[in-house]
């Protein structure tokens, strides 16, 4: 695989979406060409699954239901988006990725689906590919909700099937991320995201500089 895979992740409202696109933006203007994408819903079948686990009552899928669509999502993302681009050498940034999984459907609904259950439904789907590089913006809950429930306000169909869960929900995610982090300090770096854009932008560069100068991409 000649291209190289950056995750974003964090809980509701951590600016995800603002930081891909100046980072998109950045590599750009640097010289590497890059695609942005995010889960659910970065492939036509995607959008749909994206409508079904976003939209409508918190309880309407059992935890395995739900995984196995975020899965699906998943393995269709993978293997027509992601790893296409790849493999033509572009650097995909995608906001959202299987810590998520991990992150709501493990810790945030207090473990229903069982670890073991996980690794064995991403080994099937992604095989030993990884991100390169997986940036956590960790955000107290209240803070987060506050701003992603503005967003929420100005669309049609509101995508609040997880941000209406309560605020116990959204302090394991947070937790769950900081662990995830742990777990993987190789891979995964935590950055704090009660910044203004700006600020976070240059940390997020930083950080980028840092894990790939010098080594197989000379960057800057
Ligand atoms: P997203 O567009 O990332 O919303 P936000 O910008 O508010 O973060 O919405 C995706 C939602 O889906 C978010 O609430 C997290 C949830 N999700 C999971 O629960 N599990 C998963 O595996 C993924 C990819 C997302």
């Amino acid at each position: 695989m000649k291209g190289v895979f950056i995750t974003f992740e964090g809980g509701e409202g951590s600016g995800k979406s603002s930081q891909i696109r100046l980072l998109s933006e950045y590599l750009k203007r640097t010289g590497f060409d890059n695609i942005t994408t995010r889960e659910p819903g970065g492939t036509d079948i995607g959008k749909e699954l994206r409508k079904m686990l976003l939209i409508g009552d918190t309880e309407k899928f059992d935890a395995v239901s739900e995984t196995l669509l975020f899965y699906t999502d998943r393995r269709l993302h993978l293997t027509n988006k992601i790893w296409p681009a790849m493999a033509r050498g572009k650097w995909v940034i995608s906001d959202r990725f299987a810590d998520s999984t991990i992150a709501y459907q493990y810790y945030g609904h207090g473990k229903r689906i069982s670890m073991e259950d996980l690794e064995s439904m991403y080994r099937i789907v992604a095989g030993d590919f990884k991100p390169d590089l997986t940036i956590i913006l960790d955000i107290a809950p209240e803070v987060g909700l506050k701003r992603s429930y503005a967003k929420a306000d100005t669309m049609v169909d509101k995508e609040t099937r997880f941000e209406s869960i309560g605020l116990e929900f959204h302090n394991n995610i947070r937790n769950g991320y900081l662990q995830i982090a742990k777990n993987n300090p190789e891979r995964c770096v935590v950055l704090d995201a009660d910044k203004t854009i700006e600020e976070l932008h240059k940390d997020i560069i930083r950080v980028v500089e840092e894990r790939f100068v010098g080594k197989q991409l000379d960057l800057f």
